[in-house]
């Protein structure tokens, strides 16, 4: 007989199938059974008629336990109450009957729920959410190879900082210290002088002292660099990226957006043309929404749940002040007080999802930041040399995979996003 998955039951209307699964949930009388099965790809309702099953199979499905492994022949069928489809049972084989299931139907606190992540992830709304997290990743990568971009793995146990020593992780490294990557853009910078368009894509390490709903210590970014692109490229690209993203978790993942009651008009704001503001004008309208921003300090989070609360959809705030973006970031020559960089803000208060902007093609402004910063020269040798050869006008940006899941999925917070989240209280399972 064949083994069936449950999203292509409706595919075997009427036919005999088999599904491999585990016991999601039980309703007993004196007559008929119900039993969802979940086998992953999705949640089936399973009948079994005690008329119309042998006695020794009828009792032991009632000795099911929840989360219990079994395979289940029977016939499909449409119900005709909720036009689901389900399965009337012939047969029963129990793999596994499961000790007491530890997460139940009462409500559990954050933290014992996130001890037992790698049973939470079972139920319904973590299954929904890890699934789109899935079509994202997805997205992303056919979204740039469609595109010409090359993958370029950048690593992550590196030499150097590339975003601020303060969140730097360090290991030992032989007789030395490395640090794991905060993030793979220096290393694509100089990947397309060779390839053109490149992009990395992977795990990124901020040691996050703070606890908040945005950081994790280890997240996923992807990363394109793109040689001769300017500020107003990868402006256009981000959003072309987004609403291509976007489109498709619209298309592909209804159900589990209905299972976590997302708002789908939201997602589909995203469709809509980008707002795009200065760093200066986006100050001035905070100040007059009342924040107490002063020009030269980074958004915080409220300042960034504020202006986008001002909007459907997202907004590119770009040319911040030198004083607090990173090392490698291109002066504005309308303002040497400000640099080409850009942020992707996400509606709804989820705030920044993407960061970048145009990189420092000039050498010798370089060295001098590498100076102001007090790096070692030394060690940025190999990231100067794409200013030595052949340098020209390049730009890329970085997109948070975990944010943008929470904000798809309108979520409240990161850890549900990723299977195994690290933060700074956490570092298990
Ligand atoms: O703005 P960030 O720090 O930019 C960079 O690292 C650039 N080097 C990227 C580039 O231009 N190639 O980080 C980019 C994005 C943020 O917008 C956010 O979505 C995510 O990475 N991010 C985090 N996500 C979860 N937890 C954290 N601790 C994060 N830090 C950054
Ligand atoms: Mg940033």
């Amino acid at each position: 007989m064949q083994t069936v998955t449950i999203d292509r039951l409706s595919e075997y209307l009427d036919q005999e199938v088999q599904i491999k699964g585990w016991v999601r949930f039980h309703r007993k009388s004196g007559k008929i059974q119900f039993i969802v099965i979940r086998d992953g790809s999705g949640f089936c309702q399973t009948v079994f008629v005690k008329a119309e099953l042998d006695e020794e199979s009828w009792e032991i499905a009632r000795g099911l336990t929840l989360e219990s492994a079994v395979i289940i022949a029977g016939t499909v069928q449409q119900n005709p109450r909720n036009q689901q489809y389900e399965v009337q049972v012939k047969s029963l084989e129990v793999v596994h009957l499961s000790e007491p299931f530890p997460i139940g139907k009462k409500e559990h606190g954050t933290e014992f729920l996130m001890d037992h992540r790698h049973l939470w992830f079972r139920s319904k709304r973590q299954w929904a959410i890890l699934r789109i997290r899935h079509t994202i990743v997805k997205a992303i990568r056919d979204f740039f190879d469609e595109q010409g971009f090359t993958l370029i793995d950048s690593p992550i146990l590196t030499p150097t900082s590339a975003e601020g020593s303060s969140t730097l992780f360090e290991v030992d490294y032989f007789d030395d210290k490395a640090y794991l990557s905060q993030t793979g853009q220096l290393y694509l910078e100089p990947a397309c002088a060779a390839f053109g368009k490149v992009y990395c894509f992977g795990p990124t390490f901020r040691a996050e002292k703070s606890k908040t709903r945005r950081h994790l210590t280890e997240f996923w970014m992807v990363e394109p660099e793109i040689a001769f692109a300017r500020l107003d490229d990868v402006m256009n690209l981000s959003e072309d990226f987004l609403k291509y993203i976007v489109r498709r978790v619209l298309d592909h993942r209804k159900p589990e957006l209905e299972v976590l009651e997302r708002d789908t008009t939201k997602l589909e704001n995203i469709l809509k043309p980008f707002v795009r503001m200065t760093y200066n004008e986006a100050v001035e309208r905070l100040q007059a929404l009342g924040s107490d921003v002063e020009w030269g300090e980074d958004f915080g989070a409220d300042d960034e749940t504020m202006l986008t609360k001002e909007f459907d959809q997202p907004i590119i705030v770009h040319r911040f002040p030198k004083v607090f973006k990173a090392f490698y970031m291109e002066p504005d020559p309308e303002d040497d007080k400000l640099v080409l960089g850009m942020d992707v803000l996400a509606p709804e208060g989820y705030g920044e999802v993407i960061g970048g902007g145009e990189r420092a093609s000039s050498i010798d402004f370089l060295l001098s930041q590498i100076a102001k910063e007090e790096l070692n020269q030394e060690d940025y040798e190999w990231y100067l040399d794409v200013r030595r050869f052949g340098s020209t006008p390049h730009a890329g940006f970085g997109l948070g995979v975990e944010r943008t899941v929470a904000w798809f999925c309108g979520l409240p917070h990161v850890r549900e996003t990723i299977p195994y989240p690290r933060m700074l209280y956490r570092l298990s399972p």
